[in-house]
């Protein structure tokens, strides 16, 4: 398929997407209008219209969008038709709690490994994966095709383990450390930082509160 340049916004929506349509397919919905998504994900429809219409647009006149068609052509828009193989630096809690998580390889994306640095973890398995030492890297991320390393390590180790992995051929970073990452242009890094969103969270609800406040008596 042909695709222009894609606005972040646009791709960071997708997901969400995507998450509708799966509904749509388990409830037996063939086809949906921009209308009726519109209503269902809180979206306007020409929002939705305009998002879509990025990749040529699946919608016709009419008809709506065919939900399953449209559901395959974002999996593949966001390359999670094809199986991604991610390893985890860092095997301490979160770490762990990444590795326990299973629904991740329902999106094909598959962990393969853990490293650390800390010998009383490794050897040990969380949910059938291991962790390896930190000397296995090279090898293991060349003989596993590892695209993407999921960073949950203090801060202070963060720029040092993520230029590792790149020197040894991942593309993808998924940073948990609290740090910004100054990384080559050729590979990707998605933050993800709970405290950063309940942070967020804080200003909405601390904001509702003052709302409630200042009404006057
Ligand atoms: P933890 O202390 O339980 O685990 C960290 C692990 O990293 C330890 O097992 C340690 O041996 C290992 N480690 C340290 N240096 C290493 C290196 N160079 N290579 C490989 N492994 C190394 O800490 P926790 O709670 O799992 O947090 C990990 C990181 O994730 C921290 O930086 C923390 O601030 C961050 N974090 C981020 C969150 C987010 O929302 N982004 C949420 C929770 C934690």
């Amino acid at each position: 398929m042909e695709q222009k340049e894609i606005s972040r916004a646009v791709i960071k929506r997708l997901p969400r997407y995507y998450r509708y349509l799966g509904e749509l397919m388990k409830e037996g919905v063939e086809r949906i209008s921009s209308n009726e998504l519109s209503e269902r994900m809180k979206v306007t429809a020409s929002q939705i219209r305009q998002d879509l219409n990025n990749f040529g647009g699946f919608g016709q006149q009419g008809y709506g969008y065919n939900v399953s068609y449209l559901y395959n052509e974002i999996s593949k828009i966001l390359g999670i038709d094809k199986q991604h193989n991610i390893i985890i630096i860092g095997a301490g809690n979160l770490g762990q709690a990444i590795a326990n998580y299973t629904n991740f390889e329902r999106r094909g994306f598959m962990i393969k490994g853990m490293f650390d640095i800390n010998p009383r973890l490794v050897g040990m398995t969380v949910r059938g994966i291991e962790v390896y030492p930190i000397e296995k890297l090279e090898q293991f991320i060349k003989e596993n095709d590892v695209q993407i390393a999921a960073l949950t390590i203090p801060k202070s180790k963060a720029k040092e383990m993520a230029e590792k992995v790149i020197s040894y051929g991942v593309k993808g970073i998924w940073n948990f450390a609290h740090i910004d990452l100054d990384l080559p242009e050729d590979v990707v890094v998605e933050n993800v930082h709970l405290s950063e969103s309940l942070m967020r969270l804080s200003y909405k609800v601390t904001h509702m509160d003052h709302s409630i406040k200042e009404i006057p008596r």
